[in-house]
């Protein structure tokens, strides 16, 4: 059985799509990240041999309860991924990994994100046989990103007064540039959009311009290498770009704002990446005299 669905919502949908990046492309498994309220539509009415990984840090949220459930009855095997041990989702699906970050108050999830990127990680490198000392390195390097806080915390001062804002992401950073997205959004009530970094070639680029900053992520220099002629373009309409990674190598000219990230490269980097898109928001959120932990018109559990 070497075909499966990952899926999850909201943030834990990131964390479904960074899993399914791994597993395409370390193991011999094959899996199509969906968002927990289609799964339904979306499985496969002809095939009954595939499993489902469900991402979801409550174990709660209605829509990934209800998909599990569709998936019990057609006889599919499944694993959750949760924060929460003895909630519904480890109660109901076949096997779990419990991701032990202790409890999350604030609504907008972070902490627990990073963990669904660890096990997502420790996943692909244990079913690959990969033993590399990554996630050991990623931690340390997203130690450094918390050190360098008041940084972070200058450059949301610069773009305090942003209405709207891109993040674009290539290779395993693709999912942290939609993450990044949804925590502007929630945190700081900035209208931002993600997207893979040359998708913003196909439409977006036509509302590119000196007030809306562009937060790229990517996990080498190769991988922003591979961007860069969307960089060119943001360049050219004088949107701000702020590059986030481990070294930009050639597009490092089209920046306003570089934020390295130190000590690990490649699929790992994810984990590093988020935090600064983490603390950015968070900076952002504070400094437009927001709370960050209690956006008004969310609940920390989609239950309807
Ligand atoms: C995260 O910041 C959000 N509040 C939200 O997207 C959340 O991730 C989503 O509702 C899924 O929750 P779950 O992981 O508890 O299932």
């Amino acid at each position: 059985m070497e075909r499966g669905f990952i899926i999850g919502s909201g943030t834990s949908f990131h964390a479904s799509l960074y899993l399914q990046h791994l597993l395409n492309k370390l193991t011999g498994f094959h899996v199509t990240a969906v968002p927990a309220s289609e799964f339904a539509e979306w499985r496969p009415a002809k095939h009954a041999k595939y499993f489902i990984i469900g991402y979801s840090q409550s174990g709660e949220s209605s829509d990934i309860v209800e998909a599990f459930k569709v998936a019990k009855a057609a006889g599919v095997k499944t694993i959750a991924v949760t924060n929460t041990p003895g909630s519904t989702l480890t109660r109901i699906s076949d096997a779990c990994i419990v991701t032990r970050a202790g409890e999350e108050k604030a609504v907008a999830a972070t902490k627990t994100f990073d963990v669904q990127l660890a096990a997502a990680l420790m996943l692909a490198h244990e079913l690959a046989g990969k033993h590399t000392g990554e996630l050991e390195r990623a931690a340390e390097a997203a130690e450094r990103v918390l050190r360098a806080e008041s940084e972070v915390r200058s450059l949301a001062e610069r773009y305090v007064k942003a209405e709207h804002a891109f993040s674009l992401g290539k290779d395993s950073a693709y999912p942290i540039a939609l993450e990044a997205a949804l925590k502007l959004k929630e945190a700081a009530m900035v209208h931002a959009e993600g997207f893979a970094a040359r998708e913003f070639l196909h439409g977006p680029v036509q509302l590119a311009d000196e007030a809306t900053p562009v937060l790229a992520f990517a996990p080498s220099a190769e991988a922003f290498k591979g961007s860069l002629k969307a960089f060119e373009k943001i360049a050219q309409y004088k949107a701000p770009l702020i590059l986030v990674g481990p070294g930009a190598g050639e597009v490092a000219g089209y920046a306003a704002h570089r934020v390295e990230v130190q000590g690990v490269e490649g699929d790992a980097a994810a984990i590093p990446l988020v935090k600064f898109a983490q603390l950015f928001a968070y900076h952002l959120s504070v400094l437009r005299g927001l709370d960050p932990d209690k956006p008004t018109k969310l609940t920390k559990v989609v239950k309807y």
